[in-house]
């Protein structure tokens, strides 16, 4: 099929570039020229496993090519894929006027029977009412609008789509349906459940899926300082909840609080709709709370063990997670300011996100390597999961500080193993391990120093 995907960011490149694989003819287009003529030289914006390489192959194939003017690409496309930004508002909610650009704009320029399919996430009724526009702007009914949420997470976004546990495809009429049907053919082929619906249901479910994962994280967080307080291990409590099918293994680590360009606005917007329909959600509104709290006591906590002002403090990990160079409501862009500003001398590392980083924290020095960001540092944090973190020479790493905490909140390490090299070793959800050497006189230490007691 000829699919035309409106907006070259991180959902409709990955998108564009995946369909591409499927066997269709895509034409990516984006109004910024400047990002259009690097794609053609096969220069990509994003850091995504994969991406690059799937991006170069179609375009030799010759099934996937990029233009800064849709007009052409628009007027041959079976189907018109809008992946573009819905930024959010003061009060949660999505702004949707990209959206209506440019389905609007597109509209004159479509061939009859064509299909426009929302791949941005929106809120229920978003498609039926793009419709209304569509149908407006072109004076006549015959094209369709179809909801198709994707379910991609950064990093493995490829597989996300390729191997999905399943697609989303809502319709309210036949032609919609019968084309997202045959975009996706070869998936459900082999063997990818494919959810039939209609658009709102298609728009729930996105949100609902993003809430629910997002939900089991922070419940998981709430359970890890518990455990603290209790003397648990939360890793054998998510596994010991995990095997019960019901409730499933994935998405039950903790850590210093979820980020990303997903979970914190979907969870936002849902609250806004829900706020809006007058059905308030109020264990998301809870949770969104709950989250940011955590980023604070966090700071709060390293606070403590870094004792005084002036003292160093050793970042590891700025991205939200590994593997990406986003840090879009990461923990560290909480954190990072709260430090510097109680007059910690901060030294930040990440693999991938130090630029991006900079875009919005200033006052940090920066090092190349996680053994130079600890040189000298009283306290070492661990903020995101990084192999080349969970890989480190920690005879190295206690070398190189003067102080002797870390404090990891990915769970990377054997308490043992870090409590080995005289290191006092705070994860998330375990009993803090004293260095080897200093066992009797930390014990001595007050407090159960757990992330809750800190916060209150
Ligand atoms: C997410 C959804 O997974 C994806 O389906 C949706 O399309 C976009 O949002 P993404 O934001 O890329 O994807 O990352 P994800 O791997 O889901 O992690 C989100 C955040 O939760 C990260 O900060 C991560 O560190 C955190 N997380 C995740 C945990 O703290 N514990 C977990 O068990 C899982």
């Amino acid at each position: 099929m000829d699919v035309v995907m409106i907006g070259a960011g991180y959902v409709g490149l990955t998108t564009g570039a995946c369909l591409a694989e499927l066997g269709h003819r895509v034409t990516c287009v984006d109004n910024d020229a400047l990002k259009v003529a690097r794609l053609r030289r096969a220069e990509i914006p994003i850091y995504e496993p994969g991406l690059s390489e799937l991006i170069s192959k179609h375009v030799e194939s010759g099934r996937l090519s990029f233009s800064d003017e849709p007009a052409l690409a628009a007027s041959k496309a079976d189907a018109v894929f809008i992946a573009v930004g819905t930024p959010s508002g003061p009060d949660g909610d999505i702004e949707l006027s990209y959206v209506k650009n440019a389905a609007t704009s597109l509209a004159p320029l479509l061939k009859p029977e064509a299909v426009v399919v929302i791949k941005s996430t929106v809120v229920a009724g978003t498609a039926q009412m793009v419709r209304r526009l569509v149908h407006e702007a072109r004076g006549r009914s015959d094209v369709y609008v179809a909801s198709n949420p994707e379910f991609l997470r950064e990093g493995s976004a490829i597989r996300d789509f390729l191997e999905a546990d399943r697609i989303v495809a809502g319709a309210d009429d036949a032609r919609a349906a019968k084309v997202l049907e045959q975009l996706y053919a070869p998936l459900r082929e082999k063997g990818i459940p494919y959810i039939a619906t209609n658009t709102t249901n298609a728009e729930m479910i996105k949100y609902a899926a993003n809430a629910f994962l997002a939900l089991k994280i922070g419940f998981i967080n709430e359970v890890a300082d518990l455990c603290e307080a209790a003397g648990g291990d939360v890793a054998a409590v998510a596994d010991g909840i995990g095997l019960d099918r019901r409730i499933g293994r994935a998405f039950l680590n903790p850590g210093p609080g979820f980020g990303g360009s997903c979970f914190p606005k979907d969870t936002r917007a849902f609250a806004a709709i829900g706020r809006r329909f007058g059905q308030p959600q109020a264990i998301v509104e809870t949770l969104i709370d709950r989250n940011e709290v955590r980023k604070s006591a966090l700071a709060k906590r390293i606070l403590s063990e870094l004792g005084g002002k002036g003292r160093r403090v050793a970042i590891l990990g700025t991205a939200f997670k590994a593997n990406t160079d986003d840090v879009r409501d990461s923990a560290a862009l909480t954190i990072m300011p709260l430090l510097l500003k109680a007059g910690a001398k901060v030294t930040a590392h990440d693999p991938k996100a130090r630029h991006e980083t900079e875009r919005h924290v200033s006052g940090a020095a920066w090092a190349d390597c996680p053994y130079e960001a600890a040189r000298d540092a009283d306290v070492v944090v661990i903020l995101t999961e990084w192999d080349e973190y969970a890989g480190m020479d920690l005879d190295r790493l206690a070398k190189s500080m003067s102080g002797r905490v870390v404090i990891d909140c990915r769970n990377l390490f054997e308490p043992e193993a870090v409590a080995a090299r005289g290191l006092k070793y705070v994860s998330i959800g375990r009993k803090a391990a004293a260095p080897v050497e200093r066992i009797k006189a930390r014990r001595t230490g007050a407090g159960t120093g757990n992330w809750s007691e800190i916060a209150a």
